[in-house]
């Protein structure tokens, strides 16, 4: 809509936009975080996802996306403020801590399997070790995972046998196989040679479309703009300035956020990086 761009009344079409969205799961209040060498991480970030949401959090070098990642995980504590998933607050030690990151799956940029284990091991080791499910519901989930992400085939292959792709989807089969209330990605195809970004994206897109709640650590815009419900972009740790894809990729109301979207821009991918379809 050509009429859309006056500033007013985006903003109101980003309210309705949120507004019909589910209820919220991750919920992030005014939270700060300064590591122990001095470095202010976070400084005041607040976010939420609705159930069934992309979040994509989008933003420069060092802005504190891996560290808001890690803090909604229980991996990394915070100094002030509070985060609450499905309403309850993360805790980073203790059993409280163990059931919250079990609800959270997550995917890291550098895949973190176990060099030593088949594909299938690395998607059986949650659900038989920390789920203790019996041994064939296990072994039955774990296939139908690795099958979800396109590599039944590999089930005997351990990680070196794998391309990037494959590792990461196996990676991404294993958070799954915990059947997580919401996953996190952190830069999940930026270690990947650029054949076999398209593949991981295409999965991270099936489960955007089945309603997984999802918060994306992306330098891809292409996802961002395609497959994102809402986009955040982070600064300096703090949130510069959030909105739906096409409000923030079509009219962003900062100087800062024009400027960083130009300059990730500037480096334009293949075709085959961009997830084929539009939005949801
Ligand atoms: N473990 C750590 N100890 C001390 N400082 C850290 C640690 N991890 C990150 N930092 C610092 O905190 C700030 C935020 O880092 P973070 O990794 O969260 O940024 P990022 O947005 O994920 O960056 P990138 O896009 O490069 O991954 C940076 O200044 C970084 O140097
Ligand atoms: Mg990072």
């Amino acid at each position: 809509m050509s009429g859309d761009t006056d500033g007013a009344r985006e903003t109101e079409h980003d309210r309705r936009h949120r507004a019909a969205a589910g209820p919220v799961l991750v919920r992030i209040e005014d939270v700060f975080r300064r590591y122990p060498s001095g470095v202010e991480a976070l400084r005041g970030v607040s976010l939420v996802a609705h159930e069934g949401e992309v979040v994509c959090i989008i933003g420069p070098s060092g802005s504190g996306k891996s560290t808001l990642l890690r803090c909604v995980n229980g991996l990394e504590p915070i100094d002030r403020g509070r985060i609450l998933i499905g309403g309850r607050e993360v805790r980073t030690k203790g059993r409280e801590a163990r059931q919250i990151r079990q609800q959270i799956g997550m995917v890291f940029q550098s895949f973190e399997l176990f060099p030593h284990m088949t594909a299938l091991s690395n998607v059986r080791e949650g659900p038989r070790t920390v789920l203790r499910l019996p041994r064939e519901e296990v072994e039955e989930r774990a296939r139908a995972f690795l099958a979800k992400v396109g590599l039944a085939d590999k089930a005997d292959s351990l990680p070196a046998q794998l391309s990037g792709g494959q590792q990461q989807r196996v990676a991404i089969a294993r958070a799954l196989a915990m059947q997580p209330r919401a996953m996190l990605f952190d830069e999940a195809t930026s270690a990947l040679d650029p054949e076999t970004v398209g593949e991981v994206l295409n999965v991270m897109q099936q489960l955007a479309r089945e309603g997984m709640t999802m918060l994306v650590v992306t330098h891809e815009m292409a996802f961002a703009r395609t497959v994102a419900d809402w986009v955040v972009v982070m600064e300096n740790g703090q949130v510069l300035e959030e909105g739906t894809p096409r409000r923030i990729f079509g009219a962003p109301r900062l100087a800062r956020t024009r400027e960083f979207l130009q300059r990730v821009e500037h480096a334009p991918l293949p075709a085959a990086h961009c997830p084929e379809v539009g939005p949801r």
